[in-house]
């Protein structure tokens, strides 16, 4: 089969929403260095200033537009001004979402109607925006960051793994539906990653200061999206000893079940009950 050469990404327009901090600014930086324009979005206007400030001190073509991703409008309207402004959309990066610890009963039907409205509706409002300009175009790429949670569901995660599993079929069946349309759609599945998160995570177990794995540079989830960019995929994994864990991990549940008892130990030990 003859090997197709990698995209060329100057020139290409990519969408981030969550482009403000983390994962998503790490990926503007990124895009911005293959030499694409880039558009970050978020609802806080001071780190979104700094982004942008960045990237234009790097030499980067950059928008930075408000936006909370749960409102269908407000996705809309940052669709229509990255068009306004390059007259295309090659990339868009469905990156904006929170995390929420807490044990089951202490949930409420609250908790998981707003962190889907983020994390599975936000995106959703996102592939929809994007898809209408990337049809007329006959080509795009569509990336959803979701989680390794959206393939293992871990104790005091429900809500969290919930939203990711849903994000994970959502990608999988559009991807199936646009296959040949010129269009690609990516699950992005990051483990534990150093950024904001764990600050903004909705934690009603009480803070660890531990984690079970070394958190990883949010560059490397970011240089691993533009790789994907240029070749894509339907998945980019990342898993601590890599895609050998989670092969193992499927054949031995025990191995899951033995990450979750250390995970609850570690998240629930200090716990005043
Ligand atoms: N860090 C990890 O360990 C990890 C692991 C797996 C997957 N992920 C996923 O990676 C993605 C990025 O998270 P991160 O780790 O980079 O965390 P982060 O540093 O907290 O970044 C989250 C970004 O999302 C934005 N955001 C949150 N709610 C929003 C809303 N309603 N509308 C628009 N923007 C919103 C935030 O900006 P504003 O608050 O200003 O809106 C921020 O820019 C998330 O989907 C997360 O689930 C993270």
């Amino acid at each position: 089969m003859p090997v197709r050469p990698n995209r060329d990404l100057r020139g290409r327009t990519v969408v981030i929403t969550g482009g403000s901090s983390g994962i998503g600014r790490a990926c503007a930086l990124e895009f911005g260095a293959a030499g694409c324009t880039v558009v970050i979005s978020g609802r806080r206007p001071e780190p979104l200033a700094q982004t942008r400030a960045e990237l234009e001190a790097r030499g980067v073509r950059c928008l930075a537009v408000p936006t909370d991703v749960r409102s269908r409008e407000q996705v809309y309207a940052l669709r229509d001004a990255a068009l306004a402004a390059s007259g295309k959309l090659d990339i868009w990066v469905n990156n904006a979402g929170y995390g929420m610890v807490a044990r089951f009963e202490e949930l409420c039907a609250e908790d998981l109607e707003a962190i889907w409205r983020t994390n599975l509706m936000g995106s959703f409002h996102g592939c929809q925006a994007a898809l209408e300009p990337m049809r007329r175009q006959g080509h795009g790429h569509i990336m959803n960051v979701s989680s390794l949670a959206g393939r293992y569901a871990l104790p005091l995660n429900a809500a969290y793994a919930a939203s990711k599993h849903a994000l994970n079929a959502l990608g999988q069946s559009l991807g199936a539906e646009l296959e040949g349309s010129g269009i690609d759609v990516t699950t992005v599945m990051p483990g534990l990653t150093d950024t904001g998160f764990f600050a903004a995570m909705v934690d009603k177990v009480g803070p660890t200061g531990t984690h079970l794995v070394r958190a990883m540079p949010a560059e490397v989830v970011a240089r691993a999206m533009v790789r994907c960019a240029r070749r894509p995929r339907e998945r980019v994994v990342f898993a601590p000893g890599g895609a050998a864990t989670l092969a193992l991990a499927e054949v031995f549940p025990i191995i899951f079940r033995t990450i979750a008892r250390q995970y609850v130990k570690v998240r629930l030990s200090g716990r005043k009950e």
